[in-house]
């Protein structure tokens, strides 16, 4: 197929270029760059040995969008672009709402002008809110989000499930994913945040390189095996792998369907913290500091669901995320800036 990946070239959408490249579908890919660069595209293509076809475009602009689908034959979307920083989203809400919420309606308009009826969405396991139970499981009733940014996924959540609705010949996938962190085993592509990361993974390598002084462990009053918040890790080409087979499912089904990606397994925040140490033979300094606002005591899936409808699981390792996060840092300190 001839995929078009909105935000591809970004963290998780160039690791899903890489797997849908290696799996022999083609990819377009549009991107405004607002928080990703042009070179992983190049470094996408170097991997690979495959040319990617590239706009820079933002998803809101209509005129732009329909060019892409005028000038190419799309058969299906991987809708990976969107504001994603969720204490941002807290101060900026109306930017937030305004561009997640316009791309999206953008998208599907031109999309469905062009008979291109086929998306996958990256949803988040944030559409849950705070969880009563854990594993978390696909039919659970989300009992709302705790910030702009988790409601601008669950409202697209609701957008798409109404399309559906209103056309039946559409197929929405929609994957919640949990923690993607590592890289490409390669070293050449991997997370490349803007200023001071807000996610742990990419906080911690910046410790280890010695360009963060130290990590602070937010809360160790959790009621976790350690008292610190416990999550679902993904290794990132994981998560790549199965955007693969979603979009396979997307081309044999109509309707829509709803697919966590995690592993299944929970680790505190302080077991990332010593894998990565052990892994990598390197020092992760830290403090205990008080808990972040918004944060849960443990979020994880129940990933039945991607195994028995799009026959996946996730095959990587603890210590491979830790080993991929590290080796893509260490062989590029400044990210894409050389
Ligand atoms: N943490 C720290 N110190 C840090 C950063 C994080 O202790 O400097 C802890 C957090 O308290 C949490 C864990 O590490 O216990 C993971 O935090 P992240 O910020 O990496 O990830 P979150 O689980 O908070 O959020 C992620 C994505 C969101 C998504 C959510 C879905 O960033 O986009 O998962 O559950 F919505």
């Amino acid at each position: 197929m001839n995929i078009l990946l909105t935000g591809g070239a970004g963290f998780i959408g160039s690791h899903t270029c890489v797997e849908l490249l290696n799996a022999g579908h083609d990819a377009v890919i549009v991107d405004n760059y607002v928080n990703s660069k042009p070179e992983a595209v190049k470094r996408v293509e170097e991997i690979t040995g495959k040319k990617v076809k590239l706009y820079e475009a933002d998803c809101c602009d209509k005129a732009a969008m329909n060019k892409i689908f005028d000038e190419n034959k799309i058969d299906a979307v991987i809708h990976f672009a969107g504001l994603k920083a969720v204490g941002e989203s807290v101060s900026i809400p109306l930017t937030y709402y305004r561009n997640n919420l316009d791309s999206t309606l953008t998208l599907c308009e031109v999309m469905a002008a062009h008979k291109c009826k086929r998306i996958v969405f990256s949803s988040s396991a944030t559409v849950y809110g705070v969880p009563d139970e854990v594993p978390l499981r696909e039919d659970m009733f989300c009992k709302g989000c705790t910030n702009p940014y988790g409601w601008t996924k669950y409202m697209i959540e609701k957008i798409l499930q109404g399309v559906v609705v209103s056309d039946p010949e559409w197929s929405v996938v929609l994957l919640r994913y949990f923690n993607p962190i590592g890289a490409h085993e390669s070293g050449r592509i991997g997370e490349n945040p803007n200023g001071i990361p807000n996610n742990l993974m990419p906080y911690i390598t910046k410790v280890a390189a010695g360009q963060l002084e130290k990590l602070s462990v937010y809360g160790n009053d959790y009621n976790t095996h350690d008292g610190t918040g416990v999550r679902d890790y993904i290794h990132v080409c994981d998560l790549g792998k199965g955007h693969v087979k979603a979009c396979d499912y997307a081309a044999k089904h109509t309707g829509c369907e709803i697919i966590n990606l995690g592993t299944g397994v929970g680790y505190s925040v302080l077991d990332i913290v010593n894998a990565f140490q052990k892994v990598n033979n390197v020092p992760v300094p830290y403090v205990i500091a008080p808990r972040r606002p918004g944060d849960v005591d443990a979020c994880f899936a129940d990933p039945e669901k991607a195994e028995k409808v799009l026959g996946w699981k996730a095959e990587k390792t603890l210590e491979d995320m830790c080993r991929d996060s590290w080796n893509w840092q260490s062989n590029n300190p400044k990210g894409y800036e050389e």
